[in-house]
């Protein structure tokens, strides 16, 4: 990649303490320029000046919602980019993160609900992964042999639907199951698409609030958003000769 400065974007952010952040944190200090879209430019703003004050090139995006327009704009925006420090960029890394957890018994599902769903998981994916691959398309092969790694964060509804996660199953079973596709259709031309399964809770804000500050000592219970950013590196540093599409990353002593 010479002179040139790698790229990763992230979509979805969230309050930066999540599988998001820590994912930009950590690209950031391996060097990559950082583009973050998400919703909330307030919060997305704080995020990215966090990320700059560490020394970190990293610019926010914010949208309205996840759908395909919003992820097309978005992209349109990241590419008129000028980058302040000198060197030219290529995106190399994109992770979809987004990820909306409707969990209702079915019948209080709303249309709402599932427009968000389709929304996010879907039409945003979808919109995402098409300007992903068409800039990985210009790319030449990196000192992997690939042209660019494409992410999807996923969940154990990705693999399992089960009583409240009709919506949220069913949107986290399209986005896997688009990844595959991508995955298929884009290897021969050397970009590698991955999806990880992330069965378990995460520590967040939301798990903290809803099983308590017991969650942060629990290592063997829990994933540390800093754990699963470490696992994309490694995604993203494969070669093409032994690539994952599928990578499941669980706690140590889980029970499920
Ligand atoms: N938390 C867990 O225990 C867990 C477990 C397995 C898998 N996951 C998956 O891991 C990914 C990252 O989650 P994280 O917990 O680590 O937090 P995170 O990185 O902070 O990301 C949270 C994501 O959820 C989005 N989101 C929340 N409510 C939403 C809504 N109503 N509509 C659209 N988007 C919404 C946020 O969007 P904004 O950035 O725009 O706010 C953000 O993209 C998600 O895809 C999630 O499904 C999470």
């Amino acid at each position: 990649m010479s002179s040139v400065r790698p790229l990763i974007v992230i979509a979805g952010v969230g309050n930066g303490l999540g599988t998001g952040g820590a994912t930009a944190r950590l690209f950031a200090q391996v060097g990559y320029r950082v583009a973050l879209i998400a919703r909330g430019a307030d919060k997305l703003k704080n995020v990215a000046d966090e990320l700059s004050a560490t020394g970190a090139e990293v610019v926010a995006f914010p949208v309205e919602a996840y759908g395909y327009q919003d992820m097309t704009n978005a992209f349109a925006a990241i590419k008129a980019h000028q980058w302040p420090s000198a060197g030219a960029t290529e995106l190399r890394v994109a992770l979809y993160n987004a990820g909306v957890s409707v969990r209702k018994p079915f019948l209080e599902n709303t249309e709402k609900d599932l427009r968000t769903v389709t929304d996010t998981n879907f039409n945003g994916a979808f919109a995402f992964s098409r300007q992903a691959i068409q800039e990985f398309l210009k790319n030449e092969l990196d000192d992997k042999g690939k042209r660019g790694t494409l992410l999807f964060t996923g969940a154990t509804g990705s693999l399992r639907g089960n009583i409240t996660t009709s919506a949220f199953s069913a949107g986290k079973f399209a986005m896997r199951s688009l990844s595959q596709s991508l995955n298929k259709e884009f290897g021969p031309q050397n970009i590698h698409v991955a999806h990880a399964v992330i069965d378990g809770a995460i520590l967040t804000d939301f798990h903290l609030k809803r099983f308590g500050e017991s969650l942060r000592d629990n290592v063997d219970g829990r994933l540390d958003p800093a754990s699963i950013a470490t696992g994309y590196l490694y995604l993203v540093n494969q070669d093409r000769s032994a690539w994952t599409w599928e990578l499941d990353l669980r706690p140590a002593h889980e029970k499920w």
